[in-house]
């Protein structure tokens, strides 16, 4: 039997309508190639996790040594050096004051752990999220998730959450122009933290660039302003970099673009460049609000996926971070230029390489480019590219590749998606 077949009647595929004919076979770099040997430019990277690229020889190195030693013992009844290693590291890498971290194994279990915490540690019970956002599939993580595109069948959720408007500059809530922006958006935070919850908001959840939301990326000033209003209310300020970190927007955490440090933090995906792990840092005193007994992971802190993590820090800190802001605004720039003659491109934002492409069924009205955002995603698979599709209506292209690529590599890119939208622009209606 095949692995399509071995698929369609043995794999539960609770995502896509159909998972794509690639066969993963190999990844080296930004490539993947498929059983058959056809190579792809991942610009996907797994959903935006080998930020160090495929088969990154340091990593795979560090993971082996450690696995040959040992690969599970527990790090949270003994101690794992890989652990202590990964953890000393995460406090000097991460803004403001986050200092100590627990280990989990994939996001959503991050940001469970990170709310049970600040519970803990500020005795309340609310949440405030944005409206589009997106945080997990698991109950309280699909709770603080805004896009209902992911919500559907699955509730009802947990109370006690409330949700604040997107940050979308491009579709401005209160049709604001960015150039006499007044940041309402964050200033409706204290209203729907006043009007929407009961006086016991334990903490605002964000992601400091919006993923699977469409890559929207919050105006200037928006979190500095949020961060104000959040400290004068008691509020803490939980910074979801599960996607947005480790160097995806060419700085090493997102929030970092925004000048603001978080109260507790949670990470995953790119932490060790494709071995599962998660983990959320806090400041100290908030960390220390654990009791005995309160958490635990069985799998948690894996000593080979830390070892492989402390590899992927050392590798992304040698000028890869800040090759890839280089690389994405070169990238993005070309992007515009195919945007001044090609009108089914209605936005082109992001930070370094985690970039979005908004397309648009009609300039005058802005309509969602739904099944144009379909048509270039597949156009560009058939023709060796690979990409996502993200925000609430998926029609936004996101192209968020390996940090590794090189220019040669997105040039191909941008020449793929170029030729996707004209096709797509005489095909789609
Ligand atoms: C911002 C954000 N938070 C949390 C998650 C959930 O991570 P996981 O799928 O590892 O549970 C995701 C996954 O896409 C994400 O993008």
């Amino acid at each position: 039997m095949g692995v399509q077949e071995q698929y369609r009647d043995y794999v539960m595929t609770g995502f896509v309508k159909r998972v794509e004919p690639v066969v993963a076979d190999r990844g080296d770099g930004a490539y993947l190639y498929d059983a058959d040997g056809t190579e792809y430019i991942d610009c996907f990277a797994g959903i935006s996790v080998t930020n160090a690229g495929h088969h990154n020889e340091k990593i795979l190195a560090a993971a082996m040594e450690q696995a040959q030693k040992l690969v599970h013992a527990c790090s949270y009844v003994y101690h794992v050096p890989s652990v202590g290693a990964l953890a000393e590291k995460l406090a000097q890498i991460t803004p403001g004051d986050l200092k100590k971290t627990f280990f989990g194994n994939g996001g959503a279990e991050a940001i469970e752990g990170a709310f049970r915490l600040a519970k803990r540690y500020s005795g309340k019970r609310e949440f405030l999220a944005i409206e589009s956002s997106f945080h997990g599939r698991s109950f309280a993580t699909l709770s603080v998730t805004g896009n209902s595109g992911r919500k559907k069948g699955g509730g009802p959720y947990m109370p006690g959450v409330a949700f604040t408007p997107t940050p979308y500059c491009y579709r401005c809530f209160a049709e604001k122009d960015p150039d006499t922006c007044d940041l309402l958006c964050a200033r409706r935070v204290a209203e729907v933290a006043r009007l929407h919850l009961s006086g016991d908001v334990c903490a605002f959840i964000a992601e400091p660039v919006m993923g699977e939301g469409g890559i929207i990326v919050p105006p200037e000033g928006y979190f500095r302003r949020v961060k104000e209003i959040l400290d004068e209310m008691g509020i803490l300020f939980i910074a979801d970099e599960v996607q947005s970190g480790f160097g995806r927007t060419g700085k090493m955490f997102a929030i970092e673009h925004h000048g603001v440090a978080p109260d507790l933090m949670t990470m995953a995906k790119g932490i060790a460049d494709g071995w599962p792990l998660s983990a959320f840092i806090a400041r100290p005193e908030i960390a220390d609000a654990f009791q005995v007994g309160d958490h635990l992971s069985t799998f948690g802190g894996n000593p080979v996926s830390c070892a492989a993590a402390v590899a992927n820090i050392d590798f992304l800190l040698d000028g890869v971070v800040d090759d890839a802001a280089r690389k994405g605004e070169a990238f993005m720039a070309k992007l515009r230029e195919l945007q001044k003659t090609q009108p089914l491109i209605g936005d082109v934002r992001g930070k370094g390489l985690m970039v979005g492409v908004e397309l648009i069924a009609d300039p005058a009205t802005k309509a969602y480019g739904t099944a144009q955002a379909g048509f270039v995603r597949q156009y560009c698979l058939d023709h060796g590219v690979l990409i996502g599709v993200g925000g609430n209506f998926g029609s936004v292209l996101r192209i968020q590749p390996p940090l590794v690529i090189d220019d040669a590599q997105l040039d191909r890119v941008v020449a793929t998606i170029a030729a996707g939208l004209g096709a797509a622009a005489k095909t789609v209606a």
